[in-house]
């Protein structure tokens, strides 16, 4: 097996994992050789995606904002389970970042006298969410590539696929590595590691995000033995397109847009009178569920969907055209719906991981609760759970939490090669190598009864059915049962393509096993759970209860199956209170 060498190796492309890479190099002078391994092309990472802004407080002083202010509101936004230490840091160092961006180019929307524009966002205070139009990370993105470009040291390998991560005596040692465009296996060995592989709401169909959005940087480090962290909390976007599940960015209600039920009225007056439509997500998604499970939404009679409407008609042309360009476009392209004129179909859809891989303040990935961290091992952006979200992300608070703990992980990384100096890396046994090829080989010749795709249908079928805005007991432990049955299942598919080449069968089954261990992840820990916070509403226990549950869930995977455990909050001024929007 071919083995590559490295200082560091940044898995994923988005923007945590180009931001940490760029910073790693400008701390170590270009002097540290990085491997960036995506398993698509760069620019193609799902961040390119993100359209509505960044969170950051620009103007301190203006309108009352302030650092404090947007800790709070990130902190009550969270239903209180975020770390608040990690929270500060995060609305500290949020600023910088905008401004870093701007730097390296970002086209930020910009006022008269040339200022960066700041929108409002659900549960922030004060509109501080910076933009451009409705294509943020597509911008943000294309700034970091520009640069990332420019490094010598820094190797991309696009359409590379990491499927193993091996940790010996709790130190990072390197990942096998799938070739997609030859089948090529590779050994790539560093001093560090940086996971940035992005979430996994694809273990939902119905969902805001890419195809690939499947969490494999998240399942690498659960079946590594690592523990994740709050698995159980799904964020569901209000406003996603029925049936594509395409994103209506939540700056569409930002600008002014009202969501409406099929009387007309807009409804968010019965859930947070003070803040309609811009309540927080979780609020958001519940009520348009109870909307339509009341029967005063829609029903769309082609795919069954029940939905309601998101108005724009009343923002006009003019600020649609400017501000929120793309949705108008994709709105006509998909639907032949053109907001100008007619109000859109929306539904709550996946969108966000609020767990994942448990990491301390400084993403260094935990081995276990207690204090002790695996050598050389980082976690940045939605794969790992730092946690600045709780269990309710607020919008716009992802990119700033790539970006912060992008630098963050990026610096720390060059530090950490840089402390080991000249020393060789660690040799990989011949057995280890062995081991890793035939999981490959293994798996392609693969020649069962089961069809993969029809596993995965079936695991997204029972996550948007029993694991999705409001969850029951029976429910959840019906899915669980589900998922077990599909996982044996699994043991059985075959690879219909048996060829070298851009294989995508043989891709899509190591994107399933993943995402079938990540189900169970979730539907384990919200069981678990007995009340109902943030973005898991559970139907029996309609109350939070911060007696018994103001604390971390703490999953592993064990060989009977799950091992769960617990880990406090870390609560520094903001006491928990009732949360009134
Ligand atoms: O609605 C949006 O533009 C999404 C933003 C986010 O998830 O942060």
């Amino acid at each position: 097996m071919e083995t590559l060498d490295f200082d560091l190796i940044v898995l994923g492309s988005g923007i945590a994992g180009m931001t940490a890479a760029i910073h790693a190099t400008n701390a170590a002078n270009g002097g540290i050789k990085i491997a960036i391994v995506t398993k698509l092309h760069a620019m193609r990472s799902h961040s390119v995606s993100a359209e509505g802004g960044i969170s950051g407080v620009l103007y301190p002083g203006e309108a009352d904002d302030s650092i404090n202010l947007h800790a709070y509101d990130t902190i009550k936004g969270s239903d209180y389970l975020a770390d608040q230490d990690a929270v500060e840091i995060l609305v500290k160092n949020a600023p910088k970042e905008i401004e870093f961006f701007d730097h390296i180019g970002v086209s930020w929307n910009r006022d008269d006298v040339g200022r960066i524009q700041q929108r409002a966002f659900g549960g922030m205070s004060i509109p501080r969410t910076a933009f451009a139009q409705d294509r943020t990370g597509f911008f943000m993105m294309r700034a970091l590539y520009d640069e990332l470009t420019q490094m010598k040291n820094v190797f991309v390998f696009h359409e590379n696929f990491a499927y193993s991560l091996l940790i010996e005596r709790g130190r990072f040692k390197g990942i096998f590595v799938l070739d997609l465009a030859t089948r090529a296996i590779r050994l790539f060995r560093a001093k560090a590691c940086i996971i940035a592989s992005g979430g996994a709401s694809r273990v939902y169909d119905f969902t805001t995000t890419a195809h690939s959005s499947t969490g494999d940087g998240i399942a690498l480090a659960y079946k590594a033995g690592l523990p994740l962290k709050d698995m159980e909390f799904v964020q569901f976007h209000p406003t996603a397109l029925i049936p594509s599940g395409i994103l209506i960015t939540e700056a569409a209600r930002g600008e002014g847009g009202y969501l409406l039920n099929k009387d007309g009225k807009r409804f968010m007056e019965d859930y947070a009178k003070s803040k309609m439509e811009l309540a927080p997500r979780d609020i958001v998604s519940r009520a348009i569920i109870t909307e339509i499970d009341r029967k005063r939404g829609f029903k769309d009679e082609e795919s069954g969907l029940g939905y309601i409407q998101l108005d724009l008609r009343h923002l006009g042309r003019k600020l649609i055209d400017e501000r929120l360009p793309m949705i108008r476009d994709m709105s006509i392209k998909t639907l032949d719906v053109d907001p100008v004129k007619e109000p859109l179909p929306v539904r709550p859809a996946a969108h966000f991981t609020m767990g994942g891989i448990h990491t301390d303040i400084e993403g260094r990935v935990m081995i276990d609760e207690k204090k002790s961290a695996v050598q050389g091992l980082w976690a940045a952006g939605e794969c790992g759970c730092v946690s600045v979200h709780g269990s309710n992300r607020l919008g716009s608070n992802s990119l700033s939490q790539c970006s912060v703990w992008g630098r963050i992980t990026g610096l720390a990384a060059a530090a950490y090669v840089d402390s080991l100096g000249g020393a060789p890396l660690d040799k990989v046994s011949a057995d280890t190598c062995k081991r890793e090829e035939l999981k490959i080989t293994n798996l392609l010749d693969s020649d069962g009864s089961v069809n993969p795709y029809d596993v995965k249908a079936a695991m997204q079928k029972t996550m948007g059915e029993l694991v999705y805005v409001y969850r029951t007991l029976n429910g959840l432990r019906g899915a669980k049962k589900i998922i077990g049955e599909l996982k044996k299942k699994f043991k059985d598919i075959y690879i219909k393509d048996k060829g070298a080449v851009y294989n995508t069968n043989l891709r899509d089954a190591l994107e399933i096993d993943n995402l079938l261990e990540l189900a169970d992840a979730i539907v384990s820990c919200a069981i678990n759970r007995k009340e109902s916070r943030g973005a898991h509403a559970l139907v029996e226990y309609p109350k939070r209860d911060d007696t018994n549950w103001l604390k971390h869930t703490i999953v592993y995977k064990t060989h009977g199956g799950v091992g769960i455990s617990y880990l406090p909050v870390k609560i520094t001024k903001w006491k928990p209170e009732p949360r009134v929007y």
